[in-house]
């Protein structure tokens, strides 16, 4: 971690009753500045917290909001609810990786684009929902994804 992150890093240690309390806030500064965890900041947070590599390890692989790899500039995260589902959501996925020429849940050769699948964004009423960069974009269509896949090509801030 760089030197401000370290700091709020320390800051937020002292914020809880127990060290190993403060391991996702932690992981969120990891993420946000490396745009995923690297290898050897696993360790150096499991000794900042006195917790095993291990530890870290399994909460890494529970939450899908932290990365092992490096994600693409456009992180794309489309919703398989029920309520997704039922309203379009695989065929969003698949629109995608059509358009990307992917496999499932994978980033382009260009860096541009990551696809991921996660379960339930909880917005159901507003289904089929995706996340782009961690932002909600509600009753999405193929033709907004489409416009969004241009805009982004084209570097202009894209809305789907
Ligand atoms: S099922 Fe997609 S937001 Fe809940």
């Amino acid at each position: 971690m760089n030197a401000e992150n370290t700091r709020r890093a320390e800051q937020l240690l002292g914020s809880f009753p127990n060290r190993s309390s403060a391991l996702i806030p932690i992981l969120h500064l990891v993420e946000d500045e490396f745009g995923f965890i690297p290898e050897g900041e696993v360790e150096s947070v499991a000794a900042m917290l006195d917790v095993t590599k291990a530890y870290v390890e399994s909460v890494l692989s529970f939450y899908t909001l932290f990365h092992r790899q490096p994600t693409g500039k456009y992180l794309v995260q489309v919703c398989r609810g029920l309520s997704c589902h039922l309203r379009g959501g695989d065929d969003l996925a698949r629109f995608l990786y059509e358009e990307l020429g992917l496999r499932r849940n994978g980033t382009t050769e260009d860096g541009l684009f990551t696809v991921e699948e996660v379960e339930c964004l909880a917005l159901c009423k507003d289904a089929p929902v995706i996340q782009v960069n961690l932002e909600y974009r509600p009753n999405v269509s193929r033709a907004d994804l489409a416009k969004f896949l241009r805009q982004a090509r084209e570097g202009v801030t894209a809305d789907a």
